[in-house]
């Protein structure tokens, strides 16, 4: 997170102190950082410039329009999964030809939009899907582009509950139906097979799985024996949430897809989502109650799973850190926990931290993937506001929910 850092030990977001928006801005609420998202973005493209990919932001991972529109201008297309997403990306200003739609369950409305809108591809994921596409296009006397999600059987070694490309997993066309089900789709005349998809999960840390899967894909085209004009391999880089996780050397898998790209004669597709946003924004919360517990103080935020679920979804950990620093020690264990009524609702805990009080300022790290994007009304809470900084000025860019629209609604 190079734009957030300490200065005089007061945080800043580039050039912004925090203290100045937490002023002005009631808790809690996301916080981003254009800078890091535009530099995150440039960063990507650089290591795979020889490739020259499409590369298709994934939209579930932060679906706020200001976000979409500034990886939109820098080239981004979209990775969608739902009519939602499609309709946002198109919002956000990134033209069809670089939109993908991904998902296992599309329904005939999501679809025909896509159809309706002529994205570049609609990765297909089952036969009945397929069956479906294809009459769409009868129906509408339209030849549809469609690439078909392999599932490679490959084990991402990330959480089990982010591992898309193992055979238990229920993505994709698992390699042994697909002869029946190639049979099958090839004859039907309304579906045009420009590409083959895979995405074996997501926070992946190291480079095996993404080696294994570009083998997997090798063989598995060289024996299908067609001309593809895409070959999507998904996103799934993992970023650093703690000090233990290693990266993925994207450096090295360039040069293997460069070498992957020549040998198929193809045009590539990356779908980061995580990559992209992740380190780029923060949950910034107010210390509402300190409580003694029996063996550890509990440090109640007005900050809840209901605003950031990644802590009790997947046991994830994200620091929390100071807005404003202090060399003080507090000697007693802590726990960050939230105000939902879920023992899950909690956050991190600390074996020491510094001397906090209640009213203090706290930032949530790493946030800006499967954060907003994930928060829900639970316990009807409004979802929360998200900012942008700029350089030294700062903007919502999603208001609040109205607490009376929501409870009317
Ligand atoms: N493409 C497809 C088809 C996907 O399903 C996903 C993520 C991505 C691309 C982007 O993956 P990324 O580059 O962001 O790893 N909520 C979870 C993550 C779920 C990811 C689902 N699919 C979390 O907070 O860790």
């Amino acid at each position: 997170m190079t734009h957030f850092k300490y200065f005089k030990e007061k945080l800043f977001v580039e050039s912004t102190s925090m203290l100045n928006i937490v002023k002005k801005n009631k808790t809690p609420f996301y916080l981003y950082s254009g800078q890091q998202i535009k530099e995150n973005y440039i960063k990507f493209a650089k290591i795979f410039k020889n490739v020259n990919p499409l590369i298709c932001f994934a939209a579930k991972a932060n679906t706020n329009l200001t976000i979409m529109r500034m990886l939109g201008r820098l080239g981004s297309g979209a990775d969608v999964v739902s009519g939602g997403e499609l309709l946002k990306a198109l919002k956000a200003g990134i033209k069809p030809n670089k939109i993908v739609f991904s998902g296992v369950g599309k329904t005939e409305e999501e679809l025909k939009l896509a159809i309706k809108n002529k994205i570049l591809l609609i990765n297909v994921e089952s036969e009945s899907e397929a069956i479906l596409i294809n009459k769409i296009g009868k129906n509408n006397n339209k030849i549809i582009s469609i690439g078909f999600r392999i599932n490679p059987n490959v084990d991402a070694k990330t959480h089990k509950k982010i591992s898309t490309g193992k055979a238990e997993n229920k993505f994709g066309v698992s390699i042994k139906n697909f002869s029946s089900f190639y049979k099958k789709i090839k004859k039907f005349k309304n579906l045009k097979i420009n590409a083959v998809s895979v995405h074996i999960g997501s926070q992946i840390l190291s480079d095996a799985p993404y080696k294994k899967t570009l083998d997997v894909l090798s063989e598995f085209i060289k024996d299908l024996n067609i001309k593809l004009k895409y070959v999507d391999l998904g996103g799934g880089f993992g970023i650093k949430y703690t000090k233990k996780d290693k990266q993925v050397n994207l450096n090295n898998y360039a040069k293997l897809v460069y070498d992957f790209k020549k040998k198929l004669n193809c045009n590539i597709i990356f779908e980061p989502g995580r990559s992209l946003v992740g380190n780029t924004g923060v949950l910034v919360s107010k210390i509402q109650y300190i409580k003694k517990g029996s063996n550890k103080n509990f440090i109640i935020i007005d900050a809840g799973m209901n605003d950031f679920m990644r802590t009790a979804l997947y046991d994830a950990s994200h620091d929390i850190v100071p807005i404003v620093r202090t060399k003080r020690k507090s000697q007693e264990p802590i726990e960050f926990v939230g105000p939902i009524c879920e023992t899950s609702c909690k956050f991190i805990k600390y074996k020491k931290y510094q001397k906090i009080k209640e009213g203090d300022f706290v930032a949530i790290t790493n946030v800006g993937a499967y954060g907003s994007s994930l928060s829900s009304n639970y316990n009807t809470k409004p979802l929360i506001a998200e900012i942008l900084v700029d350089k030294n000025s700062f903007k919502i860019i999603r208001k609040k929910q109205n607490l009376f629209k929501l409870i009317n609604s």
